[in-house]
Order: C-alpha cells, then structure tokens, then sequence
C-alpha cells in the first residue's frame, strides 16, 4: 500500500508519545510505502490535487524500536498525484483548516480516506455532538449552542445546578473551557460579551453552555474508536485546582478498562459514526455521558497500548489493508 499522512512535521513530533508516529511505524514495519505530507505543501496541478510529499526510505531494516525509528527515518522529497495514493490518513492538528478539504474533494473516490471528507467537514465542532439525538438526555449532557447573550445568560440563570460549563465551539485541547459558578453570576456578562466577541467588535463566536457532569473532577475517559469499536481506553486526571482533563492542559494518564455500560455506549455512538464516515476518533466520556468527538487527530495510543494485547496502530493498519482490498 501507499499511504500519505497528512500530518504536523516529523520534527514536531514527540517520539515517546506520539500516535501519529506509531502508525507510521506499523505501516513501514510492513512494507507499506509511507509518505508525510503537511497541509501547506498541498498544490493542485493539471486540475490534480498533488502533495510535495516527503517519501519514507524502506532500503534498510526498520527497528522494532519506535523512537529508533524516528531517529533512523530518512526521507527523499517526491511530488506525488494524491488520487494514487492507497490511503490518506489525516493526522494534523487541530483546528482543521477547511481548505485541506477542498483539496481532497476531488480525489474522495480514488483513495481510503481516513476520515472521508464528510466526516472531517461534519465533526469539525463541538456542535456535531450536540446534535446527536438524545431526547431523553441518556448519554449527551444538556447543550446550548448559541451566539445570543440574553439567551445564554437566561439558561444559566434558571438552570438548576450550582454550576455549568461554557466553552468555544472550536475549541480544542481544553482551551477556553470553563465552569461557571452560579454564585459568581457578575461574571458571566463580560465572560459572554468576551467568548462571543473577543477582543473585535465585529467578529463573533458561537459558545456552548453545558451542564456541569459531576464526577469530572476525577477525570475523564479518552476511547479510542476504529470502525463502530471501542478499542481501548484510558482515563485522563486532570491537574490539582484544573477542571480541565486533557493532557495538553497538564492531565495525566491512568490506566483505564471500560465497563458495560460504557461499552454499550461506544457500541451505540459507533454506529453513527460509521453512518457519518468517521472511521477512527476519539471519545470524551464523563460520568457514561458523552463531551465530544475527535476525529482530526485522536492521541493518546501509546497509554492505551498499556492495556492491551495488540496494540492499537496494528488493529489500524489491519482496517486500512482490509478497507483498501476492499476497494481494489
Ligand atoms: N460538561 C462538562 N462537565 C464537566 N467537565 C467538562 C464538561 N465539558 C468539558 N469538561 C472538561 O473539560 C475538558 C475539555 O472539554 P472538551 O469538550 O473535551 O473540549 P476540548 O476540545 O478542548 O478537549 C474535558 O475533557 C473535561 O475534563
Ligand atoms: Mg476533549
């Protein structure tokens, strides 16, 4: 197979920790050919989308080693037609620049793309969680979606707990998430006049009110999806003083085995996702509700990988060999 990560840089990438790495690994480690390719050396020639790829060098025997792997990698820069790809495996980081889309349109049908187009576009933001239909608020906490002060600041007002969570619709990495103490309500008109218009007046921003899951100061739990399957899991505890569980704002990883229901609920979600195209993401549960989906560029494998018997990059480059069998 050939596969293209469209990806941060390599000398970005941290070798201990990262996923994208990993995969990487497993497909050289089979034989796949592998290129990286970063999102601003996409270009469009003879009306076809093309990468200034960087091709990975398999004319020597790959360590078993991850980060020996990384350290030994060596590239040779090749301009490649991206519809001849096998796969194209999305792995930048957030926020996803749509742009990148409208590149891949056209070759949606030549290649396995990981996650297709439709997902990506669809599961950009948080709305697309809070757009799951859940009537009976089983697995989704209640949400408000909304750019409208008054509107807002009423939801919380009457709400019936003594806190709530507000954040950026296209946040990512705990950023701007906040809990809003009802006893503090003087704050909450600047904090929504700042989340809607930031600093210029003639830009705004859609912001989430959610309820407040209890049970999330001890963390939440990060799963990984491949197809309509949870494959594994850990729990991420967030630092002391912190309601914020994600590891780029200092949380911490633990081992984690989900339960039943848990199970059941991933099984559920999965379903979905699978109908959306999202073939490989990112769950943040609390409390068996879900917080949100990421389909950009889940991490988080190497932790997970502490639990399990194969590790989670070999259940992926399985898929990708069945799903391009598939479509040869
Ligand atoms: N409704 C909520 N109740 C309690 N904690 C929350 C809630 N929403 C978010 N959090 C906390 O904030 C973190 C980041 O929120 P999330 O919606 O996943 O945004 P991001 O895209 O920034 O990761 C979560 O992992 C969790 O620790
Ligand atoms: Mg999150």
């Amino acid at each position: 197979m050939e596969i293209c990560f469209i990806s941060y840089a390599w000398d970005k990438m941290e070798p201990d920790i990262d996923s994208t790495l990993l995969l990487a690994h497993e497909c050289a480690s089979r034989g796949h050919q592998v290129y990286m390719l970063t999102s601003d050396n996409l270009t469009i020639r003879d009306s076809k989308t093309m990468g200034f790829c960087e091709k990975l060098d398999l004319n020597y025997q790959i360590s078993e080693d991850p980060e020996i792997f990384f350290e030994e990698a060596k590239f040779s820069s090749e301009t490649k037609v991206l519809g001849d790809m096998d796969v194209i495996f999305m792995r930048d980081d957030p926020p996803l620049d749509p742009i990148v889309l409208n590149f891949l349109d056209s070759i949606e049908d030549d290649v396995f793309l990981i996650n297709s187009i439709g997902g990506l576009r669809e599961a950009n933001n948080k709305i697309y969680t809070a757009s799951y239909y859940d009537p009976e608020g089983e697995f989704i906490p209640a949400t408000y979606v909304s750019k409208n002060k008054n509107y807002l600041r009423q939801i919380i007002e009457e709400h019936d707990g003594d806190k709530m969570i507000m954040k950026p619709l296209n946040g990512f990495g705990g950023k701007g998430v906040i809990v809003i103490e009802k006893n503090a309500m003087q704050n909450v008109n600047s904090l929504l006049d700042f989340y809607i218009h930031g600093q210029e007046s003639n830009k705004s921003n859609y912001v989430i009110i959610q309820d407040y899951v209890e049970g999330a100061e001890k963390g939440d739990v990060r799963v990984i999806m491949l197809h309509d399957q949870p494959l594994g899991a850990i729990r991420r505890v967030p630092a002391k003083g912190e309601a914020r569980s994600n590891i780029s704002s200092g949380g911490t990883a633990e081992h984690y085995v989900l339960n039943e229901k848990e199970i059941e609920l991933c099984k559920r979600i999965g379903a979905k996702l699978v109908e959306d195209g999202i073939y490989f993401s990112g769950l943040d549960l609390i409390g068996g509700k879900l917080i949100e989906v990421n389909v950009l560029s889940p991490g988080g494998l190497v932790e997970i990988n502490w639990n399990l018997e194969t590790p989670i990059q070999s259940l992926v480059v399985d898929y990708l060999e069945e799903r391009v069998a598939e479509k040869k």
